[in-house]
């Protein structure tokens, strides 16, 4: 059977990296196309040095259609995953109009541009956010969506849009795939998450805790209604995550639609478990200090996570002491990122 040609977009970033090394290793024909905004174009020998092969790259920004145009013109693509895009809360709030740029105009670019290529099939990197604080746990695909800061709401617009085009033109497959909290890194300790500045993010603030750069964990809050009052959330193993998306896009390949899928493990976890368990990872005490709650922050978070095994015959196999353990490998392999 002739290989399938997929275009990743942001295919050098965190979740990108590891999306590439699935699709490889699944027999798919990777096209990886990125502005190195947030990562490095060592990314690629690091994915050669673990699939034995360079995936093809662009260094091309989704914001500039005639550079997309050449990337479709160049090559037979049969379906793009889309995870380029900024992806900062906070930062989100003081930068809107970059942020509705970037993920917006250059998501309907790219959209455009596969629409007159007449590649009608996208897997899209929406995210748990976009249910903003749930009435309830686990989070089913369709709980009511709402956002609070401008990230999200560019998650949701790309969402609708995404069903718009679906609307308009019943060919396309839409896979809308809502990632809870990815984590961990590739086991070899090639690929992994490389925050830029101080991380926001729990795991990445935890592992440089463990590694000496910052003193203790700021624990956000431990008056929440969970089990030990730290907030809850469902963790997943960016390579579980990744594996998501090779079966989402073979689904994709085989279905038209519009499909909103959670990918998550089912399990939430607290912030102490979390600590606990990274503890247990690097064999030492990682000190913390509660403070006040994190504005915006809410209890609990995890996904149901029945309609991915019904629809894709995926499900989650990394548990919480292994995504620690692959982070912190990945830390003391890369102490200062990837370069
Ligand atoms: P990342 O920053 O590591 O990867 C994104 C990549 O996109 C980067 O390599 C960046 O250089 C590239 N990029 C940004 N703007 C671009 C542009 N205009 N043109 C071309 N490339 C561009 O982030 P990630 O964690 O791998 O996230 C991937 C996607 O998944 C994002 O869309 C993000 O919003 C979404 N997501 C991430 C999480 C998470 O916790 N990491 C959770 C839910 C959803
Ligand atoms: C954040 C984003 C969300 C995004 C998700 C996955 C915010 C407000 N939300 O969610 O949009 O989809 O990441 O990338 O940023 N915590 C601490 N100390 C820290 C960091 C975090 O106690 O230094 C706690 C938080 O209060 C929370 C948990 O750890 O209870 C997880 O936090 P984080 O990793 O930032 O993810 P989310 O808040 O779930």
């Amino acid at each position: 059977m002739e290989k399938k040609t997929i275009l990743v977009t942001g295919g050098t970033g965190y979740i990108g990296s590891h999306t590439c090394v699935a699709l490889m290793q699944a027999g798919y024909e990777v096209i990886a196309l990125d502005n190195l905004y947030n990562s490095n174009e060592v990314v690629l020998d690091r994915i050669k040095e673990i699939t034995g092969e360079r995936p093809k790259f662009y260094q091309t920004d989704v914001l500039d259609k005639e550079g997309l145009r050449k990337v479709f013109a160049e090559n037979h693509i049969d379906a793009v995953i889309h995870f380029a895009g900024y992806k900062a809360v906070g930062e989100s709030v003081e930068i809107p109009l970059t942020y509705y740029e970037n993920n917006i105009s250059g998501s309907v670019n790219l959209y455009e541009v596969m629409k007159d290529a007449g590649c009608k099939t996208i897997v899209f990197s929406s995210s748990a956010t976009v249910y903003g604080d749930p009435a309830s746990v686990p989070i089913k695909e369709d709980f009511p969506v709402s956002t609070t800061n401008p990230y999200g709401t560019t998650k949701l617009f790309n969402e609708r849009i995404l069903e718009d085009v679906y609307t308009s033109d019943h060919e396309w497959s839409v896979m809308l795939l809502r990632y809870f909290n990815p984590i961990g890194a590739h086991k070899s300790g090639l690929l992994g998450e490389v925050p830029n500045g101080t991380p926001n993010n729990l795991v990445p603030y935890i592992a440089r805790v463990a590694n000496g750069q910052l003193e203790y964990l700021r624990v956000w809050g431990n008056d929440y209604k969970t089990p030990d009052g730290t907030g809850v959330r469902d963790y997943i193993h960016v390579v579980d995550l990744a594996n998501g998306h090779i079966s989402a896009v073979k689904y994709a390949l085989e279905h038209k639609g519009v499909e909103k899928i959670n990918l998550g493990t089912g399990k939430g976890y607290s912030v102490l478990d979390v600590l606990h368990a990274y503890e247990k990872a690097c064999g030492k005490t990682l000190p913390y200090k509660i403070l006040a709650r994190r504005a915006g922050d809410i209890a609990e978070c995890y996904a149901d996570t029945e309609k991915a095994k019904k629809l894709l015959g995926w499900q989650a196999q990394y548990d919480i002491d292994e995504m620690c353990r692959d982070s912190w490998n990945f830390t003391l392999k890369n102490p200062n990122g990837i370069h």
